[in-house]
């Protein structure tokens, strides 16, 4: 319950009896909404500021505030502070100790604003800023990916659909199709800066206020571009809180993703990734374990950002406007998802330093399982003259003799190609080679060596 100096209700005029204890042990935020409180001083101060300009408050009022409110930003910054559950929330707790420090002119910072205008500043604020943040760690996964591709542009290994191998690629294209996703999240992130663009506060409790307030001032000084407009909506909105989130997920989903992949390819069946010791845990009763957890710790992360996207839908659905309590866990949702995300890009880039491709094995692998047999059917049809699905099925019967003989397809004679197509020539045999298979890719976005190198420079450049 929200108490002021003597420890009352700040309702205790109204509401004569105390909240049960449950709820008073429940019902308070003050652990989880602590962390909004240099954006609910920000906002407070740009509050008095517009207050004053408007003649609602005194100049000496506005600055025994602001002192106070700086005082307060100290306190909490060098851990003086004691925050107090019977406050309720961060608004409570700082209004409390404003009036501690300034007394009862504390009253007046309230003066055209309500908790529910006041919260989803503070909210719309810090998440501005937790996008940034975000967006700067995914650079730095850029950066290091584009770091591991610019060392592998020549290392080939097997494309894979359906986890069969397919066609040729080099590893190094496939670690820029991430730089793809993750300049997409990137993307994602900043735009959801359009949607935080909206100033909330002023709309007080959600019909607005009766003092001729400016919201366009508060507006400039809180780095918005322009008021929101309608005040019902305000309260009730926390749709750029679900835009967040999904980004989040998306960005998640991308992790893991790769996350799953990397683990694959370092299990023993495949063995195409080596993990340095930095980056994998050993098993408590098997001595020989060296096991990728931290991949599998992001793999699994992406499940709680889709759960706090899904809670976040789950509480708005149905939910009649303007400000109910079910809003308030919105703040908790958001910081796991956004501090989980953090640490999953950190945790990613440390993988990304410490993992390496076993060449050898990827280079194996890539000759087995027929994976020039599209580059032969091409072959085909631009030197003798073949409809693409009759040089298909040419290229089957050659890979059905290439699998009786138990060869790969680089390994069987011209005699024995001509036995299917007898106008084949000896060129032809090049056609297997892997190199040339990845060479050949030239169509733009594809694996071409020369396409890799470009896209590398065009995303260095873009990064810097
Ligand atoms: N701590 C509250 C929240 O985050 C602030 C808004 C409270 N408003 C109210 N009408 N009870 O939701």
């Amino acid at each position: 319950m929200a108490k002021n100096k003597n420890n009352q209700a700040i309702w205790n005029t109204r509401i004569k009896k105390n909240s049960s204890n449950l709820f008073q042990k429940v019902g308070n935020s003050i652990d989880v909404d602590k962390r909004l409180y240099k954006e609910d001083i920000k906002g407070s101060i740009a509050h008095v500021e517009m207050l004053f300009k408007q003649k609602i408050i005194s100049f000496k009022i506005k600055n025994k505030i602001i002192y106070g409110l700086n005082k307060i930003d100290k306190e909490i910054g060098n851990n003086k502070f004691e925050f107090n559950k019977k406050y309720e929330d961060i608004h409570m707790n700082i209004e409390s100790r404003l009036f501690q420090i300034i007394g009862e002119e504390a009253g007046y910072v309230h003066t055209a604003r309500s908790r529910n205008d006041q919260v989803i500043t503070d909210f719309k604020i810090w998440i501005r800023a937790a996008n940034n943040e975000i967006n700067i760690n995914i650079d730095k996964v850029i950066k290091n990916t584009l770091k591991l591709a610019e060392k592998n542009i020549q290392t080939i290994m097997p494309g894979f659909t359906h986890l069969k191998n397919a066609q040729v690629i080099s590893f190094a294209h496939y670690l820029m199709s991430y730089v793809e996703m993750f300049n997409r999240d990137k993307k994602r992130f900043l735009n959801n800066l359009d949607s935080l663009d909206e100033n909330p506060l002023g709309v007080a409790a959600l019909a607005g206020t009766s003092f001729n307030i400016d919201r366009n001032y508060t507006s400039r000084k809180l780095g918005f571009k322009r008021p929101t407009n309608n005040s019902i909506d305000t309260v009730s909105d926390r749709d750029f809180v679900l835009d967040f989130l999904y980004s989040i997920s998306v960005c998640s989903m991308h992790i893991s993703r790769i996350a799953e992949e990397l683990i694959i390819w370092n299990s023993d069946g495949f063995n195409l990734i080596n993990l340095s010791d930095k980056v994998v845990t050993g098993s408590s009763i098997m001595p020989q374990k060296k096991n990728p957890d931290l991949l599998e710790y992001l793999r699994g992360k992406s499940g709680n950002a889709y759960g706090n996207l899904f809670s976040m839908l789950t509480i708005l659905k149905g939910l009649p406007l303007s400000y109910f309590k079910d809003l308030q866990d919105d703040k908790e949702i958001v910081f796991k998802s956004n501090d989980t995300l953090i640490n999953c890009l950190k945790i990613f880039n440390e993988i990304l330093k410490n993992c390496s491709p076993n060449k050898k094995k990827m280079l194996k692998l890539a000759n087995t399982g027929y994976t020039t047999a599209t580059d032969l059917a091409d072959y085909l049809v631009k030197n003798h003259s073949m409809s693409f699905r009759k040089a298909y099925k040419k290229t089957a019967s050659i890979v059905n003799l290439a699998e009786k003989e138990k060869k790969n397809l680089n390994e069987l004679t011209l005699k024995e190609l001509q036995k299917v197509e007898p106008k084949l020539k000896e060129d032809v045999l090049e056609i297997f080679d892997l190199g040339n298979s990845i060479n050949s890719k030239k169509s733009y976005g594809g694996t071409s060596f020369d396409n890799i190198k470009k896209m590398i420079i065009k995303y260095k450049k873009k990064n810097d």
